[in-house]
């Protein structure tokens, strides 16, 4: 069965983008997945195909028109896949969501520009909000992709065995331990010895020490997710001061 995906937007040209390239580019051509980009100008009013206006209540930009909106929503068969509008209003996206998604049926996605979509219309389709991270996109096609790629690589048959293992290793929440290849020296820097020492429970340790720092210095608030569901005391706020130079 094929997992679909629909996007909504006026720029169509922009699917697959490098979503057809690479694995995922693969595995769209083997029917794993399919895109369709659909043109929310085909839906715009009048000769012109208007699509948005200025804003009630003032203020700089354009509002894309709920009626034109609805009418691209309404025109898509659901099939019961969620409808998600990639916003940095929304809630952040997590693997959790992302999981979620990719053992769906698929995604529509309702891609904004301008100042964003007017709101009633997003209340009217029961429309998830989820936001990429707390920076702003000219639109919501790179986020559309970026989400996308996300579900893609969790489809079964997508990835070899690589995609287990990063999956599970955030799945714990925690960062990732560090990774090393040949050479073991280069430009005078030497791969930790433990990795060459072919002691298995030792590398595990030294892995899991590793995972653990970088993420109780570069993301307090996953350690703390951390600390809070393996039953350990939080401690209160996490000091970066312990060993600021450690990780870069
Ligand atoms: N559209 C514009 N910026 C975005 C972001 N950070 N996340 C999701 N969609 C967006």
């Amino acid at each position: 069965m094929t997992w679909r995906a629909t996007a909504l937007t006026l720029f169509p040209d922009m699917f697959p983008g490098p979503l057809g390239q690479s694995l995922a580019g693969r595995a769209l051509e083997q029917g794993l997945w399919s895109v369709e980009a659909r043109n929310l100008r085909d839906h715009g009013i009048g000769r012109h195909r208007v699509v948005d206006d200025t804003p009630f209540g003032g203020g700089a930009g354009m509002v894309m028109r709920p009626d034109v909106v609805s009418a691209a929503i309404r025109d898509v068969g659901r099939a019961g896949r969620p409808l998600v509008y990639p916003t940095p209003r929304g809630r952040p996206l997590r693997q959790d969501d992302v999981r979620r998604y990719a053992a769906g049926p698929g995604l529509v996605l309702l891609c904004g520009r301008y100042e964003g979509i007017d709101e009633r219309v997003l209340e009217a389709e029961q429309v998830e909000q989820v936001s990429i991270g707390d920076y702003i996109l000219s639109g919501g096609e790179m986020a559309a992709l970026v989400l996308l790629d996300s579900c893609v690589r969790l489809i079964p048959g997508v990835m070899g065995s690589e995609a287990s293992g990063t999956e599970e290793s955030f799945s714990d929440g925690l960062l990732e331990y560090p990774h090393y290849t040949k050479p073991a020296s280069w430009e005078g820097r030497d791969v930790p010895d433990i990795l060459l020492s072919g002691h298995h429970a030792a590398i595990a340790g030294w892995r899991q020490t590793e995972s653990e720092t970088a993420t109780r210095m570069r993301r307090p608030d996953l350690w703390a997710a951390h600390l809070a569901r393996t039953g350990q005391d939080t401690g209160g706020p996490v000091s970066l001061a312990a060993d600021p130079e450690r990780l870069h």
